[in-house]
């Protein structure tokens, strides 16, 4: 969602903060904007669309040479996608700037504060309120700084925020503040690059601290002061980022998704590496290791999260109860922290996502903790606000993913959860032989996925046969039903096609209405319990005129009289498949985007991470 960059240092800002801009456009916005303070002045610039439209108007003027400035990418919440309402906003007395990401939820009452003070609104955003709210408290005469009126400003506010301020009567300054929405400060040498992800500050520095809620930083060029909104000091400690540049480029692959497809085989070799214990039979997870006993004693599992993340917590569900027989159910966290929900003795809640920053699964996390579940995080930002909170936790070690449609978290978060229902399941049930058993096939995956990855060009041709039609069906069974979800929504996210992911059982209830002559529907039908059931399914959408898009295991004869088109996957233990049967989607979903013209990296109206509910 909305990004924050800021700089304060010796160079000119300008280039730090448009690349930075540029770093964090894969999180989706609409708009952008930056201030730079030159010669006791604040100058600012906004541009609707891309950062290039900004930065054209900043050429067009002739650039800044200004050593001090903060930038932003906005993702309407509150208020069009107009000029007006881009970041960053500024008072109307003091030559205040801020840029802010998250939402001030009592902006209308501070609203009405500050129209009755006289201040005078030009935008509907509830940024504008909390600048002017900065600018009201600002009494430099009084001993109220920038910093100090920051720190008043926030204890006024309710909601989430990570924010930068600068202002013209304080030229030296740069104040930022946390609660809820991440940021980050990197040190460099004599410079400070502020970012709300660590992707704009690693060109520069890999030093850098996290802020924790409720802090506020105020940077000079010659250091820095944490303290909180009570002004009580606290110290930041400062740490190595771990991320590589290389990691956020591109690398010779077109696109951020095609590349993290092509990834995953290395992904997921770290996400299990040194976890998966041979001689012993057992898998070792050192993030959950304190929490042993307390694991062993789980009776229910609620797992919970958002989009792609849910997806692979569905085939968690199956997974805990195959492999660890602790009954489960995963559900949408937006759901779960509304509906009063019931956590009895003994439940273990799971938060599955990829940024650690998903406000509803952050908070349905918060509600479980609160009525006494234990908490365990299935994430891969390190540090994440999600990873904070929980009790302990399993990081996916994926890499960063930049591509909005999410393709090797899933993969990753499926890992996880796979070797956590072993990890379970070797506490109650499964015998050394069995876990091993499993071991040995998810050492396998990474190079399963390789050679699925080999069928990139079959995969395209296939998809170019149906890329014309506006609506699809993604159907599966099992431990398939969710990467049928996930099937489809890759589809419709980034190609803007239509497409149903549903259990191919539940078809005939229904959206078997919407097969006409033609019409394309994707069937996971790999060898498992479920293959004749699927067989038959398959049946029913062909005597309609519908087109079967199988993904099928090597070796299947049988598939290729009844489907179309066949995608081959390698035989593997039906518990693991979602892994490998994901992928031929990912790759469909992507050349189907590619082949439609449309920009795979940064779709239309979707953010890579949702940090408001
Ligand atoms: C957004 C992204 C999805 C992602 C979902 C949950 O909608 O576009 O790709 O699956 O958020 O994000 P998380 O970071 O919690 O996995």
């Amino acid at each position: 969602m909305c990004g924050i960059v800021a700089y304060i240092g010796g160079k000119a800002a300008q280039s730090y903060l448009l690349e930075g801009l540029k770093r964090l456009e894969y999180r989706g916005y609409d708009s952008a904007g930056l201030a730079v303070l030159e010669g006791g002045k604040l100058n600012v610039v906004k541009a609707v669309g891309r950062v290039a439209n900004l930065e054209d108007k900043i050429e067009d003027m002739g650039g800044f040479r200004g050593t001090i400035g903060i930038a932003h990418t906005r993702w309407a919440t509150h208020g069009g996608v107009t000029e007006f309402n881009a970041h960053p906003h500024t008072d109307d007395r003091n030559g205040i700037a801020i840029i802010h990401n998250g939402i001030i939820e009592n902006y209308a009452a501070l609203k009405t504060y500050l129209e009755e003070k006289g201040h005078k609104f030009q935008s509907q955003t509830d940024t504008e309120v909390l600048a002017m709210l900065i600018g009201e408290l600002y009494a430099p005469q009084e001993g109220v700084d920038l910093e100090a009126a920051v720190q008043a400003a926030l204890r006024e506010v309710t909601g989430a925020y990570a924010i930068a301020v600068i202002c013209e009567k304080e030229p030296d300054v740069l104040v930022v503040a946390r609660k809820g929405s991440p940021l980050m400060v990197g040190v460099g040498a004599g410079e400070y690059v502020v970012a709300s992800d660590a992707s704009a500050i690693v060109s520069h520095t890999t030093q850098a601290f996290v802020l924790d809620d409720y802090n506020v930083v105020k940077i000079t060029r010659t250091g820095f002061r944490t303290s909180t909104i009570h002004n009580v000091p606290v110290t930041s400690k400062i740490m190595q980022l771990e991320l590589e540049l290389q990691e956020i480029e591109l690398g010779g692959f077109s696109h951020f998704m095609q590349k993290e497809i092509f990834e995953q085989p290395k992904a997921l070799s770290n996400c299990i590496r040194g976890r998966l214990n041979m001689d012993e039979g057992r898998i070792h997870l050192g993030g959950v290791g304190n929490f042993s006993k307390e694991l062993s004693k789980i009776k229910n599992i609620v797992l919970t999260a958002q989009g792609t993340a849910l997806h692979a917590a569905m085939i968690g569900e199956y997974l805990f109860e195959d492999l660890a027989k602790v009954s489960s159910v995963a559900e949408y966290a937006s759901e779960f922290r509304y509906r009063n929900p019931i956590v009895e003795e003994n439940t273990l809640v799971i938060a599955v996502s990829q940024s650690g920053e998903t406000a509803d699964t952050l908070a349905a996390l918060q509600e479980a903790k609160e009525r006494g579940a234990l908490a365990l995080g299935v994430v891969n930002v390190v540090g994440s606000s999600i990873a904070r909170e929980t009790d302990a936790g399993v990081y996916l070690r994926v890499g960063p993913e930049i591509g909005v449609a999410s393709t090797k978290a899933f993969t990753g978060q499926v890992a996880v959860l796979s070797m956590l229902a072993m990890y379970m399941g070797r506490k109650r049930f499964m015998s050394a032989d069995q876990c091993r058993d499993l071991m040995k096939d998810m050492e396998r995956v990474p190079g399963l996925i390789e050679r699925i990855c080999e069928q990139d060009a079959r995969i395209k041709k296939i998809t170019e046969k149906y890329t014309h039609r506006e609506n699809w069906l993604f159907l599966g069974r099992g431990y398939n039903y969710p990467t049928a979800l996930e099937g489809a929504l890759k589809l419709k996210e980034i190609s803007y096609i239509h497409a149903e992911g549903m259990p191919a059982a539940e078809m005939k209830h229904g959206p078997i209405a919407l097969i006409n002559d033609g019409m394309p529907a994707v069937f996971i039908a790999n060898r498992g319990r479920q293959y004749e059931k699927v067989m038959s399914n398959i049946q029913e959408v062909r005597s309609r005129g519908g087109h079967v898009i199988a993904v099928a295991t090597e070796g299947d004869k049988e598939i290729t009289k009844y489907a179309e088109d066949v995608m081959y996957i390698p035989d593997i233990p039906e518990c693991l498949s979602p892994m490998l049967a994901v992928v031929p989607l990912q790759l469909m979903a992507y050349h189907a985007a590619v082949l439609r013209g449309h920009d795979v990296d940064k779709p239309r109206n979707l953010a890579k991470s949702v940090t408001v509910e």
